[in-house]
């Protein structure tokens, strides 16, 4: 019989405590809580268990770097559920999780996660284990938005999907290896988005492949850049006849994304290894001083398409303040499917692509992340 436990490795981080608490109420599953820190996960443990009755979660100790402090954990658990910032210990991570016959889940951006689980693939398989790689809100859910679009036309020809981030900083808590590897993900950018049937590559110079989206209330309308992630690769083959997709990314605010980022982006490439902190400092600093209210994460989605040969818009708007709650939203909603068997086939797969919309779309607007569709002719 499988085991009902996940493993959530950085279980008592800002997402890691978010995705445990809704999987406590959504799911039958026992929790095992991992950090490097003991203390903290035994305490995020008992905190959990006073909140939900059943004496269903333990914490546990382990560093995602030492094989050793993994193995006995990963042995306990139908899954890991890696919503630690360990992106660049993922090859032991999850050469672990298939010796020890343990499915794997992470919530990473990076290009270089999913190429290292690509390397991977066929060990994977073999072992017949079920890999989720690209879970959370973004990554994981711009392709699963064009895909649950799609649903609403015969023929979807385009599709948008635009992001805001503006983080209060009054409340972020992430740790300093957070901030660091936010700063080696964005390095790791790619400026691509399909336009006319082809992938096209943004260019700085000319704004070439910048749109301007509008957020709603609040928001107002802001320049965005495309943002290219794996899952939207393989859209333009499942949908023939969609010419225009992308997703695309609102800046933080003008001293961040016109000095620090270029900054940044230049300092990771040029700098040595250890003075690559300083460089999330700035990063982290600038966006502290400088981002002003409305906070909040939203992503919209705009796609057009024919329906019974008629043209037809939809428009898809979700939002909220909490960053740790809309990324935690879509995992658990995932795991859902996951628990049910409809998701659990083994091999490597992404959250955006391996999902059935519909019902993640359903389950997510239950948990509480507020959705508006519009749909109209043209
Ligand atoms: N896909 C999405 O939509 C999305 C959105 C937001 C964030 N994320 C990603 O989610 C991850 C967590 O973000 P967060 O805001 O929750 O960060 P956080 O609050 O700083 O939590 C990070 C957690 O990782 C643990 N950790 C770090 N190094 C570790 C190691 N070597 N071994 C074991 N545990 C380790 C930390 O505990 P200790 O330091 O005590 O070990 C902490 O519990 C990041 O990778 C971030 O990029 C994804």
């Amino acid at each position: 019989m499988k085991s009902k436990t996940i493993l959530i490795l950085g279980g008592y981080g800002q997402v890691g405590t978010e995705a445990a608490r809704l999987l406590l109420l959504e799911s039958g599953a026992d929790l095992l809580i991992a950090g490097r820190n003991r203390q903290k996960a035994e305490q995020t443990a008992t905190a959990l268990n006073r909140q939900f009755p059943g004496e269903r979660v333990k914490g546990a100790c382990c560093d995602a770097a030492d094989r050793k402090s993994l193995e006995p954990l990963f042995r306990e658990a139908r899954l890991v559920l890696v919503c630690s910032s360990t992106a660049k210990h993922t090859h032991l991570i999850a050469e672990t999780a298939i010796s020890c016959g343990t499915d794997y889940m992470d919530i990473h951006f990076g290009a270089a996660v999913f190429n290292e689980l690509k390397k991977m693939e066929p060990a994977i398989k073999k072992a017949g284990r079920c890999f989720i790689t690209g879970g959370g809100f973004h990554p994981g859910l711009p392709a699963l938005l064009i895909r649950y679009a799609a649903g609403f036309f015969d023929e979807i020809l385009s599709a948008r999907v635009a992001g805001l981030m503006n983080i209060d900083f009054s409340s972020y808590r992430a740790g300093e290896s957070t901030q660091e590897e936010f700063v080696d993900e964005l390095a790791d950018y790619q400026g691509r988005y399909y336009k006319k049937g082809r992938w096209k590559k943004m260019n700085m110079l000319t704004g070439q492949g910048i749109i301007k989206a509008g957020f709603g209330k609040g928001y107002g309308n802001k320049y965005c850049a495309p943002f290219f992630l794996e899952e939207l690769r393989s859209l333009p083959q499942l949908y023939p006849q969609l010419k225009d997709c992308g997703f695309f990314i609102a800046g933080f605010n003008r001293v961040t994304d016109y000095f620090i980022m270029p900054l940044v982006m230049l300092g990771h490439k040029i700098l040595p290894v250890f003075l690559r902190p300083s460089l999330s400092r700035l990063l982290t600093g600038s966006m502290k001083k400088y981002s002003r209210p409305p906070y909040g994460y939203v992503l919209t989605c705009d796609a057009e398409g024919r329906k019974y040969g008629q043209q037809k818009k939809w428009s898809l708007r979700m939002e909220h303040q909490d960053p740790s709650f809309i990324t935690a939203v879509p995992v658990v909603a995932f795991l859902k499917q996951y628990l049910s068997g409809e998701t659990d086939q083994p091999g490597l797969w992404l959250q955006a692509m391996a999902a059935e919309p519909r019902r993640m779309i359903q389950d997510m607007g239950r948990m509480g992340l507020k959705m508006i569709i519009k749909e109209s002719g043209k």
